[in-house]
């Protein structure tokens, strides 16, 4: 029996990098080709919906393209076989986690396949391309949806309930995620002064890994699984 009773996962862009989606930040990552402040805020989005759309279209048509590999299946397994409490926070904009068998995923930064009206606060599920021609299921303004991704500037999703569950936990594990961007990259902190121990899962350490108790370099479909073993074990 694990000697764990409430785990915490944050995942990044490095866990679906197997599967075929570009990380942010590695050699040819998606902000190498898209100024951040063009694609990924609310100003750019002003400026030129057009583009931003074009851009999230091309990210949300790519999903049908790739599959979840082992590492999401191995934390989908986790999930279902823990004994105890596992809490799954995502910074993937992407649905592998889902497709790959994992349930309540927390996307604290959105998701391709959602849609929300800026006008009207209408949210759904939202599989083709947006444009500035698209209307609100709702409300019907028309240039009104916008990807439901949290851009630059704006507040990630459910804080609150990632940061109940951070100072709670018993064992807080970061996987494949630079440690760039806050406050993500401040969760390893706040477990470890709540009592957490913390391990760091990635190809190679990251900005944060002097944060963590204990560092593990590699891939994530090899080293995640290895984890979900050692910890069902
Ligand atoms: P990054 O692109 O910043 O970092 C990806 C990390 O994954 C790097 O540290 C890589 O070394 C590591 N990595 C790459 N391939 C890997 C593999 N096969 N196995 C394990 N690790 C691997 O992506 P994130 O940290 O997720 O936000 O970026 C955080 C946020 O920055 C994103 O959610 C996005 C971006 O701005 C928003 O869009 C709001």
């Amino acid at each position: 029996m694990s000697k764990f009773e409430q785990i915490v996962i944050l995942t990044g862009a490095g866990i679906s990098a197997e599967s075929g989606i570009q990380t942010f930040r590695d050699a040819g990552g998606l902000w190498e080709d898209h100024p951040v402040e063009q694609v990924a805020t609310p100003e750019g989005f002003a400026a030129d919906p057009a583009l931003v759309h074009r851009f999230y279209n091309l990210r949300r048509a790519a999903l049908s393209t790739v599959a979840p590999n082992a590492a999401h299946k191995a934390l989908a397994d986790l999930q279902a076989r823990f004994a105890g409490e596992v809490t799954l926070v995502t910074q993937n904009v992407d649905d592998l986690h889902e497709r790959g068998g994992s349930k309540n995923v927390i996307h604290m930064h959105g998701e391709l396949l959602s849609t929300f009206c800026t006008a009207c606060n209408h949210r759904w599920r939202q599989e083709t391309d947006l444009t500035v021609e698209t209307q609100c299921l709702a409300c019907q303004t028309q240039g009104g949806p916008r990807p439901d991704i949290v851009w630059f500037g704006e507040m990630p999703y459910d804080m609150d309930r990632i940061e109940r569950a951070l100072k709670r936990c018993d064992l807080f594990v970061s996987i494949g995620t630079s440690g760039a961007v806050y406050p993500a990259a401040g969760f390893v902190q706040l477990a470890h002064v709540h009592g957490a121990q913390t391990l760091e899962l990635n190809l190679e350490p990251s900005q944060g890994s002097a944060f963590f108790g204990e560092t593990r370099q590699g891939p994530a479909t090899q080293l995640v699984p290895e984890w979900v073993h050692s910890i069902l074990a």
